[in-house]
């Protein structure tokens, strides 16, 4: 039997991965501060994301998520519009290449928190905590920088909101306008087969529009052709943060958490009787739930049953992370678990989380060989049972970074400290990102 959800009934349960904050009345006075600032997305516009998922749940659309492991509170406008300008390419391949209506979710305006597999880090003889993320503390190396800080809650909310402020300025202002789908890539066009392929694709669309434009079809008549629906997530972590941004909607009563449009779990936080999913049982927007591989069917669907009780479409995303080795054996008993329940999910695929090694050069990579054949084995397994492949879900930016290995360039070790950027996970750069989203639309062509 559940009880009476609240915003902060998460409080009587166990929440794991919260930081140590060294002094809770600081803590009070900036949880207090946020729940008076203003929501940063409106409940409306969590509806049409859960709407748009229910698409997917039914197969007739495709769910990109995409964006940072951990996003810096120092991402400059450049940055920013950089890597919603590599998801957008993503987009227009799998939209155009792959021939599906393509959902965009970034991992953008709130991807602050960060889960750590140990809470404190030693290098030499010296032992700190470990970085939790800019929400909580910085990742240099010293006691001052580690020490977590409370007054970061409000500077993340205030550089979510200038990074929404941004992407709404992009996707609403002309940069996402479909002419547009060839400047995007100039840069990298000459220099590499991904960028050949994109510039070949975005001359067949260029040619298309000009057909359209021809029989009437013009950005009046049609604003998707210059506009585009752009939605935001992150990992609902820091439950203090998330409560103080819980709203009640005046159009339908319904709590939202208002941080972003859709929130999803983690894999280390997604205990059924733990805090995070007592929180976001109650609120109304979508919800993603990492699934990995020591996950079990009975696991996956008592978490669909108390998150999405209703059977909402759209209302839960299983992102799988079973890792490549895995996945072609350890997904199909799931995804015929959660078939048989009747359960409307969308089945994303992440497949970074499961496939993250230390190089020889002491690096933490990932080989984009492991991240292609995960997807691949993603998609055999719902082919063979009958599923739909839904999405998938990676760790990206738009900058020329050197922190996964291979691709088109051919990264190799060697080369990884170049530019290692990351704060946290190591993320594919643009050309890496375009080239699986070739891959990606390869697999979508084949599903019949
Ligand atoms: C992440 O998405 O950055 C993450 C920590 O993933 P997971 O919970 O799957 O390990
Ligand atoms: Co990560």
């Amino acid at each position: 039997m559940t009880s009476a959800w609240t915003p902060s009934s998460w409080r009587s349960f166990d929440a794991r991965h919260q930081p140590s904050w060294p002094d809770s009345s600081e803590l009070d006075r900036s949880v207090k501060s946020l729940a008076e600032l203003p929501p940063l997305v409106f409940a409306g516009e969590a509806r049409s994301l859960t709407s748009a998922l229910g698409s997917v749940a039914q197969g007739e659309a495709f769910l990109l998520q995409a964006g940072d492991c951990a996003e810096s509170f120092e991402a400059s406008a450049d940055s920013i519009r950089e890597k919603l300008r590599v998801i957008l390419q993503m987009a227009i391949v799998l939209t155009y290449s792959g021939g599906m209506p393509l959902v965009k979710v970034g991992r953008i305006a709130g991807q602050f928190a960060k889960p750590r597999s140990s809470p404190t880090e030693t290098r030499g003889d010296v032992e700190l905590p470990s970085f939790l993320g800019q929400i909580v503390n910085d990742v240099g190396f010293t006691e001052a920088e580690r020490r977590p800080d409370p007054g970061r809650l409000l500077t993340a909310y205030h550089r979510a909101a200038s990074t929404l402020n941004l992407l709404r300025a992009f996707t609403r202002g002309g940069f996402a306008d479909l002419s547009q789908v060839s400047t995007w890539n100039r840069e990298f066009v000459a220099s590499s087969p991904a960028g050949q392929r994109y510039a070949q694709m975005a001359d067949d669309i260029d040619r298309a529009l000009r057909f359209m434009t021809a029989c009437g079809v013009t950005n009046a008549t049609t604003p998707t052709l210059h506009e585009v629906e752009f939605y935001t997530s992150h990992e609902a972590l820091l439950l203090e943060y998330e409560e103080a941004l819980t709203r009640n909607d005046s159009l339908t009563g319904g709590w939202y958490d208002c941080s972003a449009h859709m929130l999803w779990i983690g894999e280390r936080t997604r205990q059924i009787d733990g805090a995070h999913v007592e929180f976001l049982r109650g609120v109304h927007n979508p919800l993603g739930c990492k699934v990995g591989p020591t996950a079990t069917a009975d696991e996956i669907i008592a978490l669909c049953e108390v998150l999405n009780p209703r059977r909402i479409p759209g209302r839960m995303t299983l992102i799988a992370r079973m890792g490549a080795s895995r996945v072609r054996d350890g997904l199909p008993p799931l995804l015929a678990a959660v078939r048989e329940s009747g359960h409307p999910v969308v089945w994303a695929c992440d497949p970074m989380h499961g496939n993250t090694y230390t190089s020889e050069g002491g690096r933490k990579t990932r080989h984009f060989d492991d991240v292609l054949s995960e997807i691949s084995g993603f998609f055999a397994a719902h082919r063979s049972e009958g599923t739909w492949p839904g999405g998938v879900h990676v760790e990206l930016t738009g900058d020329a970074v050197t922190e996964c290995l291979g691709g088109s360039d051919g990264i190799v070790d060697g080369d990884l400290d170049q530019a290692y950027e990351t704060m946290c996970d190591p993320r594919l750069n643009s050309r890496q990102s375009v080239d699986l989203a070739f891959r990606v639309a390869e697999l979508l062509r084949q599903r019949d």
